[in-house]
């Protein structure tokens, strides 16, 4: 049965021992390299605008905003003793997630629920986990929203002087705003709690619902940007969006019924809000192929997740999965096909780290390793698929390429990042 599965896997192109990590870290890099140069590349490699230079003036307050593919998070976060931190903040649903809006309403929404924490600061960051082009002035000119996300007629708005408008009925306006994808606020949290001196250099990391990474590129290598001065300004890779890694049957026929097809094929492959659907759609193949029984299909409908298969993969003599599937053969198989779908992920993730070590030059010993800020529910609540990464990364990264790491995480990064961000400006 178990080489029935694996020759199964292999013919739809989802095996990962098919992949060649060398070849693929080799065309991230040069996909990198196009995206920094303005030429066509799936990396859109975003500037952030924001160097790891700089100080944070003591008794500065912001509001600050995390908006992400799940959660929106919106608080008033202070600098005190050196360091930032959240005063206060609620968590709510995030717009667009639980019916489809559009981007009047959008605003209109978010200003009602930010004016509260206005009152005696003008300041916002604002942490958004979606595309957007950064403006030099640090607003957000929306590219698109993703993960599902359903906001209409969003794309090309300036994020911050929307949201000024919008706040007009209330008498309240931004004087001082930053936008930062999640993963630069990711590293600038991480950044503002470690000791720069441990490390070669840093990444934001985002692996929950979606994935991306960011680094700090050297300005002589952002060559579609010209004029550069200062330091070594942070990159948002849009790494979800690479599209030269291999994709499978399963793979394609999730991204056909997805709300963004032919889009993050990265993304689909390795993060939280996806997986479970190449999951779903590999488990329909194998019943198809007479690898899984057709119970396994009807039980599992309409309520397989990410969490689960990750839980099962951890312990799968009990939860969820586990305790529906009644046959021990096809509980068996199930193992062996989340197995291989998350360890193919791990790989990808892996070369792709590796490639973002190399194109900055970072973690080159490991007394000073590149310090990887990862944020992230499926990263940090799954430790098979955050092993398996860490497995990659030693056999790959450290021994292959001569690459260092170490992963770090901070509580509240994201929308400390934000605020980090407002009080640089
Ligand atoms: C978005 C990125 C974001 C990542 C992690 C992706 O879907 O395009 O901007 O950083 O998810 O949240």
């Amino acid at each position: 049965m178990e080489s029935a599965i694996h020759e199964f896997m292999m013919k739809h192109g989802m095996h990962p021992e098919l992949l060649d990590m060398e070849a693929h870290f080799n065309a991230f890099r040069e996909t990198m390299r196009r995206g920094l140069s303005g030429e066509p590349s799936s990396l859109m490699m975003i500037p952030s605008y924001m160097t790891l230079d700089g100080k944070i003036t003591e008794g500065l307050s912001t509001a600050a905003l995390d908006a992400g593919g799940t959660n929106l998070r919106i608080g008033l976060c202070a600098a005190e003793n050196g360091t930032c931190r959240v005063v206060n903040s609620e968590l709510l649903p995030m717009l667009g997630t639980e019916e489809r809006i559009d981007a009047p309403a959008f605003f209109a929404q978010l200003a009602k629920l930010v004016q509260p924490y206005l009152s005696n600061t003008d300041r916002l960051g604002f942490c958004f986990s979606f595309p957007a082009e950064i403006t030099p002035d640090l607003d957000g000119i929306v590219l698109g929203f993703n993960k599902e996300v359903q906001i209409d007629g969003a794309s090309g708005a300036y994020l911050c002087r929307e949201l000024d408008q919008a706040l007009l009925p209330y008498g309240k306006a931004l004087g001082c705003y930053a936008v930062v994808n999640d993963t630069v606020a990711a590293l600038l949290g991480g950044y503002g709690s470690t000791d720069p001196d441990q490390y070669d250099g840093y990444i934001g990391m985002i692996l929950g619902t979606g994935m991306n990474c960011c680094y700090t590129e050297h300005p002589e290598n952002i060559k579609k940007l010209s004029d550069l001065s200062g330091g070594s300004m942070i990159i948002n890779i849009e790494a979800g969006g690479y599209d030269g890694f291999p994709v499978g049957d399963f793979d394609e026929a999730y991204d056909r019924r997805s709300a963004n097809p032919g889009d993050h094929l990265f993304e689909k492959m390795v993060s939280g809000g996806y997986l479970n659907e190449i999951a779903w759609e590999t488990i329909c193949g194998a019943v198809e192929e007479g690898i899984l029984s057709p119970s396994v299909k009807e039980t599992l409908s309409e309520c397989l997740w990410t969490k689960d298969i990750c839980e099962f993969l951890l312990d799968p003599g009990t939860g969820f999965i586990h305790d529906r599937i009644a046959g021990s053969d096809d509980r068996t198989a199930l193992y062996t096909l989340f197995d291989l779908l998350l360890d193919r992920a791990a790989r990808l993730v892996a070369v792709s780290l590796t490639a973002i070590m190399d194109q900055g030059d970072i973690g080159k010993t490991p007394e000073k390793p590149t310090c990887i800020v990862v944020e992230g529910s499926t990263f940090q609540k799954s430790p098979v698929y955050q092993q398996k990464i860490r497995r990659y990364l030693d056999e790959f990264c450290s021994n292959v390429h001569h690459r260092y790491y170490a992963f770090t995480s901070v509580k509240d990064a994201n929308i400390l990042g934000a605020a980090v961000a407002a009080m640089l400006r």
